[in-house]
């Protein structure tokens, strides 16, 4: 699609420059063509028509990044692993929640922060990988809407919710990602029991208490690695994964 705007746009310059050709060439006072010329705008069409353009080839460029993301989120894994560049599986991810970080009439956009550490690919199931990421991601977001509450948007801006991701190596044969947010955190009792089938603190209908138990069987069993949390009410929580390179 965006290989047909460029010359869409070429085009539209070149009717643009033939008309001003022909008005030089053929100067008149007609009064059917100035009317013409007034009543289409042509001044405005000069301006608006490549910006027009430019925007619509933007549109083209979110559109084929969302295109990619969901390529890369839904992955169907296949029986063995592959390897996989964890950051993309991240950013595909955060980009399919985007609408729910983006900013809403309650509060700001939720400030992602990314710490990008140098890592090598890792050799995995890709979309369960994805799928960790998601329900790490989705719980942190469910508590800044939790810990929003009462508060006002000046508020919320003066402290923003903020998800920080760091990646890096350790141990020279582990990657580690940390996802950290600074919403409602927990209360130990609950952190005791994050990884527990079925246990959420959520309304029902809002949470089935599944995320993190899935998660861990993903990370422990599918993939030999460990997964941590650590929460401290009113701070903010951090989950920490280890995955064998
Ligand atoms: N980032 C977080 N901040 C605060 N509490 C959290 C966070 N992540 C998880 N929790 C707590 O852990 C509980 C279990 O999380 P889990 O994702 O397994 O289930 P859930 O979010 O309640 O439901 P769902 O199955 O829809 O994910 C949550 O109900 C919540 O109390
Ligand atoms: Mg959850």
């Amino acid at each position: 699609m965006e290989g047909n705007i460029r010359p869409a746009k070429n085009d539209s310059q070149d009717l643009l420059s033939l008309i001003d050709f022909l008005l030089i060439k053929f100067p008149s006072n007609d009064s059917q063509i100035q009317e013409k010329i007034k009543e289409l705008d042509l001044e405005f069409i000069r301006e608006d028509l490549p910006q027009l353009l430019e925007s619509m080839n933007l549109g083209v460029e979110r559109i084929r990044n969302i295109s990619k993301s969901i390529r890369t989120f839904a992955r169907q894994d296949r029986e063995y692993k592959t390897v996989f560049n964890i950051h993309e599986g991240i950013d595909s991810t955060l980009l399919i929640l985007k609408h729910r970080t983006k900013a809403n009439q309650q509060r700001p956009a939720i400030d992602l922060v990314r710490n990008y550490g140098d890592i090598p690919q890792v050799e995995c199931f890709p979309g369960q990988l994805n799928q960790v990421f998601m329900n790490i991601l989705a719980n942190a977001i469910d508590a800044f809407d939790e810990a929003n509450e009462g508060k006002t948007y000046a508020e919320i801006e003066t402290n923003p919710n903020r998800i920080q991701i760091n990646t890096s190596i350790i141990e020279e044969n582990q990657v580690q990602i940390q996802i950290e947010d600074n919403g409602g955190g927990m209360k130990p009792e609950t952190k005791d029991r994050i990884f527990e089938y079925g246990f959420t603190t959520k309304d029902v209908g809002k949470g089935t208490g599944l995320g993190m138990a899935i998660a861990h069987q993903i990370i422990t069993e599918k993939h030999g690695g460990t997964i941590t949390c650590d929460s401290t009410l009113g701070k903010g929580t951090i989950f920490t994964i280890a995955l064998p390179i």
